[in-house]
This record gives structure tokens, C-alpha cells and sequence, in this order.
């Protein structure tokens, strides 16, 4: 009997055909969707290579010494994702996140941030640029990005207990080292900085309180991530997602807690500050958030569109199929050609997966297609 090969699904053959209107769309910054939401947050991934391997992102079973990342000439050149940037500021994107895998692994990574750095709004206002990273190499390279033009970053963060901490990442990495990158930032002033912490039940829970502790009265914003069914194969279930109904109540019990007002419309965490004794938000205790896209979906007002290495644009965090970008531009596009394909992409837009995801059937749910976190970033 020969043996059956079942073949991995590919998210980087698939492609969809980028259209190309007739009657040119002239970017104004203000494109919509078919569910009027604006365009405001481009998410550029740099690389799809990581050195940490957390279970639920990049499991060691799949993203093995065999897998095959992207070559390095599949990867857009930090001009044309600089090119691409810059016409989607044109369509009204005003933030721009550098991401992966890993974005401190691409080499040079500052000479990006440099050219990211002097892109400006239609009113000549910066746009607001970060960079979202393990902070394993954090401490080596904080200077260097700031001096480039980056404004803050976001680092994630799973845990401050060490064993708990190198379990999550299996990479037998040391907190430590993260816990001295975060340092490193902040004190070349690459803030407000943020810590994302992936909460999985039975792996990490008990690692709440302690980073609440520890993130108070320091400046740092914590926010507990629920974790998601994103990709095809880090074998999500229900019972391993802390709802953060339940994080906030177990965070509530040791430090009383008051709801903030959303700082951005479409923001991805909720907000909430420490109280002072009198219940009222002591700023100088800071706040928390809570990114909860499993039991309160936040769809309605999602402004992200994502950009992968390799050029693709895709719509949604679950989506299985992107735009092949990089075939426009080393087409010899002109501007004018890609601002309108990207305008005709972002017209026709109505994802909004985490809205529906109770009502999709299974096969939906659990499309080996989808692609994968750290191709697409967070
Ligand atoms: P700030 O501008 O710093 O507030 O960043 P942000 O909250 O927009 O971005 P960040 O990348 O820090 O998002 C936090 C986490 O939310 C990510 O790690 C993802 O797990 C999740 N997330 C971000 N964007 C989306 C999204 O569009 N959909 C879903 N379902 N989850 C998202
Ligand atoms: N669920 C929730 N967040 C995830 N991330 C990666 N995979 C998941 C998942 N399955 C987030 C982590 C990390 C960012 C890059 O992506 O918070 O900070
Ligand atoms: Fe790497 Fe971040 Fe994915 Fe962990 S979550 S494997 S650090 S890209
Ligand atoms: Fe946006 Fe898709 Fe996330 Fe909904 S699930 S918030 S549409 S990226």
C-alpha cells in the first residue's frame, strides 16, 4: 500500500486577484467598507519567522526544523512596503504597527522604521508607529529603533514566574532577558508601553495576579488577551479561553478596578483603571485592558488591515485568502493603479469573523485554510 501524503494547505499559494477598477479610485482618507467602517491601522508583517515557539501560535509539531519559511526575495524590500505604507495613509490609515513572527529578527529593521518615520498625513501630522515584539531582543535594539523614529512598542508577555514563562514560549527562554528589554524601553522612551499576555487556562492562569502586581504604578499597560481559535494549528477549545469577564473579577478581588472610557474608536481592549481608595481612577496607578474577541467580539468598528511579508493584504485576522500586492508592484503598477486597487479592496470588505464565529458551521470554524498568527501578525 503506498502511503497517503495529506498535503499542508498553503495560505501563501492561495491568492485572491487584486482588483483593478475601471474608474479610478482616488484615495480622499476617507474609504470605507461595506459596513461604512474607515481604514485607520495598517499591520506590517516583516518576517513570518520567530525564535520563541509559544503552543499557541507557532506549536513546535508544525513549526519544525523542516517547515518552510518565505525566502528572502519572496519578502517585499523595506521600499516597497515604505511605497505601499504611503498609499495607505493616502486611504486614511494613521497607525502603523511593524510586526511578524518576530519583527526584531529582520535585519536592519531600524532602516524601515527610518523611512516608516518620515511618512506624514494628508495635514502633515506623523502617524502613530509602533512595533509589537517578544522583547527578546528588545534590549539590544531599543535605542537604535527610537533613534529611527519609533514611537512605542507593545511587548508580549505570558508570564513573570520563569518556569511558567519558558513553558509558554518553549524556547527555554528566560523572562529575565524580556523583563530587561522592557526595562531598556522605557527608559529610552519608547512609550506608553504595553504588555499583551495571552491567557490560557491550566497554563499560564495563575500568572495573573503577579503581573497585575507587578505592571502597577510602573506606566506599563497590561492587557490580558483571550486567547483566540486564530490559525489552523494550535488546536484551539473553549476550555482552555479565560473569559475575561472571569480575569477582571479574579483581578477586581485584589485591586479594585473602575471602567475607562475607549481612548480610540474601534480599539481592541476595554479599559480599565486602578482605583484609589476613594473609588475613583488613581492615574498614577495606571490601567489595564482586557482584548476579549472570543466572548465580546469588537468587529463592529475593526479599522485594521493587515499586510503579510510576502505583500499579501488581508482583511480580517481569520481570513484565508489575501491580495497579492507584490505581484502589482514588481508588475510596474503605477501609484495611482495600486492606491485604487487597494481603495476597491477595502470598498469591498464586510469581514467580521468574531461576530459570527458561534453561528459558522464546524467546517467553517476549523478551516485548515486559515492563515496562521504568525504569518499575519497580531
Ligand atoms: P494599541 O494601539 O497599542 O492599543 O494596539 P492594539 O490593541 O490595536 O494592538 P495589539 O496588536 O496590541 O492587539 C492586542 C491583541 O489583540 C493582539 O495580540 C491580538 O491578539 C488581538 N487583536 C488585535 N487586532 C485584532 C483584530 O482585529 N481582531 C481580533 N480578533 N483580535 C485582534
Ligand atoms: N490568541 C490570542 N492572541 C494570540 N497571539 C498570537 N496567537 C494568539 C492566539 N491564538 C498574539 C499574542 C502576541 C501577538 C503577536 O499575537 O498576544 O502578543
Ligand atoms: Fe513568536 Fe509572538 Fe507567535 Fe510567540 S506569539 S511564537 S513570540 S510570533
Ligand atoms: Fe476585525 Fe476580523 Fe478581528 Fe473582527 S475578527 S475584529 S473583522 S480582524
Amino acid at each position: 500500500m503506498t502511503a497517503r501524503v495529506i498535503p499542508l494547505v498553503d495560505q501563501r499559494i492561495a491568492a485572491l486577484a487584486v482588483p483593478l477598477p475601471r474608474v479610478p479610485i482616488h484615495p480622499d482618507g476617507h474609504v470605507t467598507d461595506r459596513l461604512r467602517r474607515p481604514l485607520r491601522d495598517l499591520r506590517i508583517s516583516v518576517t513570518d519567522r520567530c525564535n520563541f515557539r509559544c503552543g499557541y501560535c507557532m506549536p513546535k509539531e508544525v513549526f519544525n526544523p523542516a517547515y518552510a519559511f518565505l525566502p528572502h526575495a519572496a519578502m517585499l524590500t523595506f521600499e516597497e512596503i515604505t511605497r505601499l505604507a504611503r498609499l495607505f495613509v493616502a486611504h486614511g490609515v494613521r497607525k502603523l504597527r511593524l510586526t511578524g513572527g518576530e519583527p526584531l529578527l529582520r535585519k536592519n529593521l531600524e532602516r524601515l522604521v527610518e523611512q516608516l518615520a518620515k511618512l506624514r498625513t494628508p495635514d502633515g501630522a506623523p502617524l502613530d508607529l509602533t512595533l509589537t515584539t517578544n522583547g527578546s531582543l528588545l534590549k539590544r535594539k531599543a535605542r537604535a529603533l527610537r533613534d529611527a523614529g519609533l514611537q512605542r512598542v507593545t511587548v508580549s508577555l505570558d508570564g513573570l514566574d520563569d518556569a511558567v514563562f519558558r513553558r509558554m514560549n518553549d524556547a527555554d527562554f528566560p523572562v529575565a532577558d524580556v523583563l530587561d528589554g522592557i526595562a531598556e524601553a522605557q527608559a529610552v522612551g519608547l512609550g506608553p508601553i504595553k504588555v499583551n499576555m495571552v491567557v490560557k487556562r491550566g497554563s499560564n492562569d495563575d500568572q495573573i495576579i503577579p503581573m497585575a502586581r507587578h505592571f502597577r504604578g510602573t506606566g506599563i499597560v497590561l492587557r490580558f488577551i483571550e486567547y483566540m481559535d486564530v490559525g489552523a494549528t494550535n488546536g484551539w477549545c473553549m476550555d482552555e479561553v479565560v473569559p475575561s469577564a472571569e480575569v477582571l473579577a479574579r483581578v477586581q478581588r485584589v485591586f479594585p478596578l473602575v471602567p475607562l472610557e475607549a481612548s480610540a474608536p474601534g480599539e481592541t481592549a476595554q479599559r480599565w483603571g486602578y482605583a484609589d481608595p476613594h473609588g475613583r481612577h488613581d492615574p498614577s496607578l495606571g490601567e489595564i485592558g482586557f482584548v476579549s474577541s472570543v466572548t465580546q467580539a469588537f468587529c463592529r468598528d475593526c479599522n485594521r488591515v493587515r499586510l503579510s511579508a510576502e505583500g499579501k493584504v488581508y482583511l480580517c485576522l481569520f481570513a484565508e485568502r489575501g491580495y497579492d500586492l507584490r505581484a502589482l508592484l514588481r508588475g510596474g503598477a503605477s501609484d495611482e493603479e495600486i492606491a485604487s486597487s487597494l481603495g476597491a479592496i477595502w470598498q469591498n470588505r464586510s469581514d467580521r469573523y468574531s461576530e459570527l464565529r458561534a453561528s459558522l458551521p464546524t467546517e467553517q470554524r476549523t478551516s485548515a485554510r486559515r492563515i496562521e498568527m504568525s504569518y499575519i501578525g497580531g
